[in-house]
């Protein structure tokens, strides 16, 4: 049996000084890429889904085949909600079996942001072994339903990430630290590892009391990564570098296969170029072997 919550995986992974990639799928092709990357090398695996996928492809629906995966999978898998602005639909997902649930209230006031959390964590430590995900400060960039233009991102203050984790009991923290969601339109993106490592230490020096999270992986620099796993970032999260992955590898067999008409076949190749792609981003994390 391994499904757990997210909060299980990245306390280890946190002491321990590595990360966690957790990847945003579409669709079952991903899905399985993911999964058989992560049995193969031996490592803890968050599975994400954005708002509007897992109402397309059914909460239903998408719970069974996670299940079904997990469950004889012999690594820890959580399924995790990403960035869900509404309350009630973080409730109707954790309802339906999700283990980690993301409230992004970000854009709210502060005490607005706090009030929806709050009412998400105590809902999912209710009703089951849950984790729950805030984020404070915003990220800037387009992730599913959410797109906030870089002039309208603000920074997380530390002080405010330590009141928000004590005021809302939540078990994960996304600080906002200059990542973007997207392509990085630089090679060297503005990212303020020292106000990062500040958020870190007032939270989690005495005990890990909420894991942070990095949003924005695509195109993050490996040394970027080295340095945010270092200062304490446990969770990375991907989604735009898998997107591109499932399209391009699909043009590609399309493009030289005109005549053929096979969907198992590009099913094939468009599985194997997510799977290097999830093997480059676990072997920079360091989770390989940590299941
Ligand atoms: P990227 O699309 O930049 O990989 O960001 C993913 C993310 O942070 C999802 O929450």
């Amino acid at each position: 049996m391994s499904i757990v919550n997210a909060k299980e995986i990245l306390v280890k992974a946190t002491q321990e000084k590595y990360a966690v990639g957790a990847f945003n799928i579409t669709n079952l092709i991903q899905l399985e890429a993911v999964v058989e990357v992560h049995i193969d090398k031996k490592a803890p695996l968050i599975i994400q889904t954005s708002v509007t996928p897992s109402k397309f492809l059914g909460r239903e629906v998408l719970v069974a085949i996670y299940r079904t995966l997990a469950e004889s999978a012999p690594i820890p898998i959580c399924l995790h909600l990403d960035h869900c602005r509404e309350v009630d639909y973080c409730k109707k997902c954790a309802d339906a079996g999700w283990t980690n649930i993301m409230i992004d209230a970000s854009r709210e006031p502060f005490e607005e942001n706090i009030r929806q959390t709050k009412e998400v964590v105590e809902y999912c430590h209710r009703i089951g072994n849950i984790s729950v995900e805030g984020e404070l400060g915003t990220v800037s960039g387009v992730e599913d339903q959410i797109k906030v233009v870089e002039d309208e991102a603000a920074l997380c203050d530390p002080q405010q990430a330590l009141e928000f984790v004590e005021r809302t009991g939540i078990d994960l923290l996304a600080p906002a630290i200059g990542t973007a969601h997207g392509v990085y339109k630089t090679k060297k993106p503005q990212v303020d590892f020292e106000r990062f490592g500040k958020i870190a230490q007032l939270i989690n020096d005495q005990g890990i009391r909420a894991p942070m999270v990095v949003h924005g992986g695509t195109g993050l620099p490996p040394d970027y990564v080295a340095k945010l796993i270092e200062l304490g970032g446990s969770k990375f999260n991907v989604s735009t570098d898998l997107k591109r992955t499932l399209i391009d590898a699909t043009y590609d067999y399309v493009s030289e296969h005109r005549d053929e008409y096979n969907p198992g076949k590009i099913d094939v190749v468009v599985k194997d170029a997510i799977k290097e792609k999830v093997i480059y981003w676990i072997d920079m994390l360091g989770s390989p072997g940590k299941a």
